[in-house]
């Protein structure tokens, strides 16, 4: 490709529509609206930051360290509200016409049903906000955070409970998978699905497949965040696409946490190759540098990947959003427009 026609390449993968499925929502938070925040407050947040103003971490315990010390200025829905309309801005300047974040209870009003349903209510106007602005919509998947324990995943199923309906539509749990087990967390998975939320988990990321295994047997899930290590057993991807289990890869997230090398290492085109249902996603986009057009991108750096490997992930995205299949007929709508 010359120059002209990468350039012209590139911006064809910008401009066209996506569907990303796996985005936290702190972990979206570009640092210089942290470090504005934190300046608002006085709060001292200069050890999260590297010279070059990016989030600094070492490693997977670090970087759920520097993630958890970013929310400290959090700390209000008027917080969320900013917050909201920063990433769903940033994500729109990508092609992204369909969001799902991840949305803490534990981070927003400490579990509290009262406090999440004001917080919930800031991100709701704010993403109403974005829609009409920039013609990107939201929708939020509760999420437990493993490491804070099944109690207050309980805390948190209870609150997606409350709150399901049009915009809370799915329940989910992320932190360090490497605490517990998956079906410590089943009661909460089961109040959730009781609700009629659609169920993911993070697995096979910092866990081998015995996780996925787990999060498949106890939790009951339709998706799993990330799931890439299922490629150490293979007759774990045989099972994972037989059962239509949809993967929300992200693999400059995987790169930037040690997993593998580079994209060119990452399993997403064999797990892709062996029939598994793969979508991707950033993760926590400014933590690991990352946006959707580069993770396209780089996947066709890596693969060959092109236009239509890309509207076809974005079909696969459309047919795994927790979403009424209204929204879905119009995603699916706005993806064939392009
Ligand atoms: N929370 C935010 N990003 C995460 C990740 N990549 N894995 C687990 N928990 C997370
Ligand atoms: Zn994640």
């Amino acid at each position: 490709m010359d120059e002209e026609t990468r350039f012209e390449f590139e911006d064809a993968l910008r401009r066209m529509p996506k569907l990303e499925l796996h985005l936290h929502h702190e972990g979206a938070a570009p640092p210089e609206f942290i470090r504005q925040l934190a300046a608002e407050k006085s709060v001292n947040l200069s050890g999260i930051f590297d010279r070059s103003g990016s989030y600094r971490y070492t490693d997977f315990p670090d970087f759920l360290r520097v993630y958890e010390a970013a929310t400290q200025v959090l700390k209000t829905p008027e917080d969320y509200h900013r917050l909201t309309l920063a990433v769903l801005e940033q994500s729109a300047q990508h092609g992204v016409i369909y969001c799902e974040s991840f949305l803490s209870p534990d981070f927003c009003g400490g579990g509290d049903l009262p406090a999440w349903r004001d917080y919930l209510a800031a991100i709701e106007d704010a993403a109403g906000m974005a829609e009409r602005a920039h013609g990107i919509t939201l929708r939020g998947i509760v999420t437990a955070v493993r490491h804070f324990g099944p109690d207050m995943a309980k805390r948190s199923a209870l609150c997606a409970a409350e709150t399901a309906g049009d915009f809370i539509t799915g329940f989910g749990m992320g932190g360090d998978e490497t605490k517990g087990h998956q079906g410590d967390f089943a009661y909460a998975f089961d109040m959730a699905r009781e609700a009629h939320l659609k169920l993911t988990t993070h697995a096979g990321e910092f866990g081998g497949p015995q996780s996925i295994r787990e999060a498949i047997r106890d939790l009951r899930v339709a998706r799993i965040g990330h799931g890439v290590r299922a490629i150490e057993d293979m007759a774990l991807v045989e099972e994972i696409a037989a059962r239509g289990i949809v993967l929300e890869v992200c693999p400059g997230s995987n790169v930037a946490l040690g997993l593998y090398a580079d994209v060119a290492a990452h399993p997403v085109k064999r797990l892709a190759d062996a029939g598994v249902r793969v979508t991707i996603s950033t993760d926590d986009p400014p933590f690991f540098h990352t946006d959707m057009t580069s993770e396209f991108i780089h996947l066709h750096n890596a693969f060959g990947w092109g236009l239509a490997d890309f509207t076809a992930l974005g079909q696969s995205a459309a047919a795994a959003a927790f979403c009424n299949e209204a929204l879905r007929a119009r995603l699916i709508k706005r993806l064939e427009a392009f």
